[in-house]
């Protein structure tokens, strides 16, 4: 059994007005460091409000807060408010020990501020609401509790949280969608959101708000002329609705936009509650905002007793062959038909099934003489030929295989190779199917020897009207982890929610994908530059790099898809897309054609004792070094948009220690678009005296094992 929580250094409650002034309409608490202050306000009226300064500079302006609710006499909950009870204040120092992560420890430190509101309604009922702040070295934060009030249970139709900008800063940002993440990122100027959105992206995907032309999604990544890095995103999304951000341009203030449930009200909440914490990560350099572990510190430890069945995994997969359209998920042409009664031992087969007990074996002999640790399998369960777009109730049942997948003697070929199979799940948005097979599918995996489900939610959510990040469905995925958990299931789930640090307290959720990942063929070179700094703030994800062969149409014919990605650069992606679950993505006979570049991919690990970003500029490249958890060895990758050169200083190793270096770099003449397969590697003694200079290639990159001597 793993501790999660180190023993609190020092946990000091102040219930004392120093900070507030002797009205107590006004209380400003600062980070641990001085840097960040924030200052609450209570208003004349009784509105609340909070800004924030660093560096003495106003980088939030006075930002309203509260709620409007679901009442026939009063609807307002965020005026008219008075203190219910002395302020407090309180410090925190402590550490914490993550089951998985970019380093061992992870330090919560922080100053908190709780402010305890009331108010009466014109009928004479009480409200209450209380407002709890803390304020980190990285950022700042506030979640809003709803003490135990009647009636108990609250129909939430606005919420009003504002995040007013201090200038027209620079976004990388993607459009308000209560359906999809994946979109390439725009980098604009916050005024120039709406004439974007409006146009379409680059894409060509026009109207893609659901609720405005100005709305963006969290995480936001922000930059101000003058050496500022914000990011505003939420933290410990639970039995609430995602939070969206719709731009006010006169005023440059974003205001939280709720994902609506089908009625348009967003959320309904039984008291006692917490919502998720809205937060705003500040540095006055990039890589203060790549490592922040805000978003984490502000979930809770975890609550399972026992993490021991939790593992990084490095996989491969039966998959990149049907993405590609090399080979297909289904079993024959049939379509249209009923699930329940359809025979598939009668209907014939189009002979491109992908996930044949023979194909499968042949990826399962490569991966486990590669020293992979599982072998996900798409396509090897019934429905494959009806699902795409149908919205549909009954799809998949997860548990009956095709005819020619053996699910019980592949699942003891792959263990008698020191391997597992990893489960697929595709929801295809149904979710009231997915809920009543769900508990027969994990037993299912349980009986077979699965511990890792990659599970997917394609297209429009069921019953109608849901959608993919209203509070339903917010429920829905954490659910789906929980059950998880109580067979000992890790889960990596496609298309849900963003992450919002969760994996903290349910550290079986190893990874999600929502954002554009590989299987995405056009992708700029800029957007795992930006990844890092938005989608990544959240929690892990699975991105699916090591593509090899760039050229698609070579072995998928008919595909006529160039990956935009020099190999260097995908090998630097394990590094600098940090997951403790990553994925070969390739097919075995590319890895064997670059046996040299392969390597790195076999060595390098997914899990780290410390990270150190070395340089980074969302949108143009970033630099990281980490540490192996098992070894005393480092690897370094980086990856960059346009052309870079960098002076690479191994000054994090430890004097005196002298290593072989390996270092996987992009051939002078490479291109991630012109000549994408161009690398080379070579090898020398360095310590930490050693300078390596560094030449990246436009959407190249470079990646470096050290091994201690
Ligand atoms: C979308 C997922 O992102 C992809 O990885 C998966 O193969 C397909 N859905 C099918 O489930
Ligand atoms: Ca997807």
């Amino acid at each position: 059994m793993m501790k999660t929580i180190l023993p609190v250094l020092a946990l000091l409650a102040l219930f004392v007005s120093q900070g507030c002034t002797s009205t107590g309409s006004d209380c400003s608490v600062s980070s641990p460091d001085g840097r960040i202050k924030l200052t609450f306000v209570l208003s004349a009226d009784g509105q609340p409000s909070y800004s924030v300064t660093f560096d003495g500079d106003t980088v939030v302006r006075p930002s309203l807060m509260g709620f409007d609710i679901s009442d026939a006499i009063d609807p307002d909950f965020h005026s008219g408010f008075k203190y219910a009870g002395r302020p407090a204040m309180e410090s925190v120092d402590s550490v914490w020990i993550p089951v998985w992560g970019e380093s061992d420890s992870v330090i919560n430190r922080y100053q908190a501020l709780a402010v305890e509101l009331s108010k009466k309604t014109a009928s004479g009922a009480e409200r209450k609401l209380n407002i709890n702040f803390r304020v980190y070295d990285d950022g700042i934060a506030f979640r809003y509790i709803f003490p135990t009030q009647t009636p108990d249970t609250i129909v939430i139709t606005e919420e009003y949280s504002q995040f007013a900008m201090p200038a027209d800063l620079t976004a990388w940002w993607i459009p308000g969608d209560y359906d999809t993440q994946e979109y390439e990122y725009n980098t604009s100027r916050l005024s120039e959101i709406r004439a974007i959105n409006e146009k379409g992206d680059k894409l060509g995907n026009v109207s893609q708000t659901d609720f405005s032309p100005t709305g963006v999604q969290t995480s936001l990544m922000l930059r101000g002329d003058d050496s500022l890095y914000m990011n505003i995103h939420e933290a410990a999304l639970v039995d609430f609705p995602a939070m969206h951000l719709d731009l006010d341009e006169p005023t440059l203030t974003f205001r939280s936009w709720l994902t609506p449930l089908p009625d348009g009200t967003k959320a309904v909440i039984t008291t006692p509650f917490r919502t998720p914490w809205r937060v705003v990560m500040i540095g006055d350099e990039a890589t203060d905002i790549l490592a922040s572990q805000i978003i984490y510190n502000l979930n809770d430890p975890t609550s399972y007793d026992d993490t021991s069945w939790i593992t990084p995994v490095k996989y491969m997969g039966v998959w990149w062959e049907m993405i590609t359209g090399k080979s297909a998920w289904s079993y024959t042409d049939a379509e249209d038909f009923d699930l329940a009664t359809f025979d598939y031992s009668k209907a014939r087969p189009h002979g491109r099934h992908g996930a044949t007990t023979a194909n499968v074996k042949r990826y399962i002999d490569f991966a486990a003489a590669n020293g992979f640790d599982q072998l996900l399998v798409e396509g090897w369960n019934i429905g494959w030929e009806d699902w795409f777009g149908k919205e549909k109730d009954f799809v998949f049942d997860f548990v009956t295989p095709y005819p020619d997948f053996d699910l019980k003697e592949l699942n003891d070929y792959a263990h008698s190779k020191g391997i597992r199979l990893m489960m697929h799940h595709e929801t295809s948005g149904s979710i009231p199917n997915y809920e009543h097979w769900m508990d027969s599918a994990y037993t299912l995996m349980n009986q077979y020897g699965y511990n890792a489900v990659k599970s997917g939610y394609v297209g429009k959510f069921l019953p109608k009207g849901q959608t993919h990040y209203n509070q339903n469905s917010v429920r829905h995925y954490l659910d789906a982890v929980r059950r998880a958990a109580d067979h000992k299931i890790m889960v990596n789930a496609h298309e849900a929610v963003r992450p919002t640090g969760l994996a903290r307290t349910y550290p079986n959720l190893i990874g999600n994908e929502s954002a554009l990942g590989t299987e995405y063929q056009a992708m700029s070179t800029a957007h795992e530059t930006i990844l890092p700094f938005t989608r990544l703030k959240g929690g892990p994800m699975d991105f699916t790099p090591g593509i090899f062969r760039t050229d698609i149409g070579s072995f998928a014919p008919g595909n006529k898809e160039h990956k935009r990605s020099t190999t260097a650069n995908q090998l630097a992606l394990y590094l600098t897309m940090y997951s403790p679950l990553q994925m070969a993505a390739d097919l075995p006979e590319h890895y064997m054609e670059k046996a040299d570049a392969f390597q790195f991919i076999k060595d390098v690990p997914v899990d780290w004792s410390e990270s150190r970003y070395l340089a980074a500029e969302p949108g143009e490249y970033i630099i990281v070094a980490r540490r192996d958890k098992n070894s005393p060895d480092w690897y370094v990758g980086g990856i960059a948009n346009e052309p870079y050169d960098y002076q690479l200083s191994l000054s994090f190793l430890p004097q005196g220690a002298s290593y072989e270096a390996t270092i996987y770099a992009d051939a002078p003449d490479a291109d991630a678009i012109t000549n994408p397969e161009a690398y080379v590697i070579t090898r020398s003694e360095v310590d930490s005296s050693t300078v390596l200079p560094i030449h990246m290639a436009r959407g190249g990159g470079f990646a470096i094992s050290l091994r201690k001597k």
